[in-house]
């Protein structure tokens, strides 16, 4: 049985980890746009994982649903999704996470160097983010995942592929064969499209040379 006061300060230091995180990024994000002239990001998203899927995500890890077994196995309780533009922004972006003066970074899982056999791409960083309380400071674990535009589109429409089969239910091969298929066209648009990009920048820059000068 789960004590109410304990899960509630629990949950209560997961929202504070949520709101030191999401602070944390949009100021590395804001300092990055404001050094290179550039914003890499489409989106941020942030969420506190509910009972329900704590509960489910044990049950599947076979746990029971306990405080200890929450802090101990599930890492993403706190999570944070950032969808950039370009494959090369992910990077750039990890970059800075990794140069954050707050954050400790415990895990990094590169399922774009190696995708996840479901055709998953995607990169994950497991942190430590510290809280300041009154007279202490915790560290609370949270899970961030860095992707582009085309990989967040694939992992959208898989979670949602997955929903329409219950728990005991197996996806079909067919359907897993498909949905791995399509993985291997994100991952090819995501190199054509950071080539284009790469190609425009450089008439951007063509011109900026040719401008140079003509106004001194
Ligand atoms: P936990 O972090 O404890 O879950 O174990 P893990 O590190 O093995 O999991 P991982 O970090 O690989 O996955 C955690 C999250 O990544 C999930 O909650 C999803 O948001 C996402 N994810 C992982 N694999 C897939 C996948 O095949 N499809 C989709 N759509 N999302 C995935
Ligand atoms: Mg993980």
């Amino acid at each position: 049985m789960i004590l109410i006061k304990e899960k509630d300060k629990l949950f209560l230091y997961y929202n504070f980890a949520l709101r030191m995180l999401e602070t944390e990024i949009n100021i590395l994000v804001d300092e990055f746009v404001f050094n290179h002239g550039y914003n890499p990001v489409e989106h941020i998203k942030s969420r506190i994982k509910s009972e329900k899927s704590i509960k489910n995500k044990l049950k599947d890890k076979g746990y029971d649903y306990t405080l200890a077994n929450i802090k101990k196995y599930i890492h993403d309780v706190v999570g944070i999704r950032i969808v950039v533009s370009f494959l090369s922004d992910v990077y750039d972006i990890v970059s800075v996470l990794k140069n954050s003066q707050d954050l400790i970074i415990v895990k990094q899982q590169y399922y774009i160097k190696e995708p996840k056999d479901t055709g998953y791409i995607s990169y994950h960083l497991n942190v430590l983010i510290p809280i300041y309380l009154n007279n202490k400071t915790e560290y609370v674990e949270g899970e961030i995942q860095i992707r582009t535009i085309a990989m967040d589109f694939w992992a959208s429409l898989d979670h949602k592929i997955e929903y329409k089969f219950s728990d005991t239910e197996k996806i079909p091969l067919e359907v897993y064969d498909k949905m791995y298929e399509n993985s291997l066209i994100i991952k090819e648009l995501d190199k054509k499209m950071m080539h284009l990009n790469e190609t425009v920048n450089k008439y951007e820059n063509d011109k900026k040379t040719k401008n140079q000068g003509k106004y001194e």
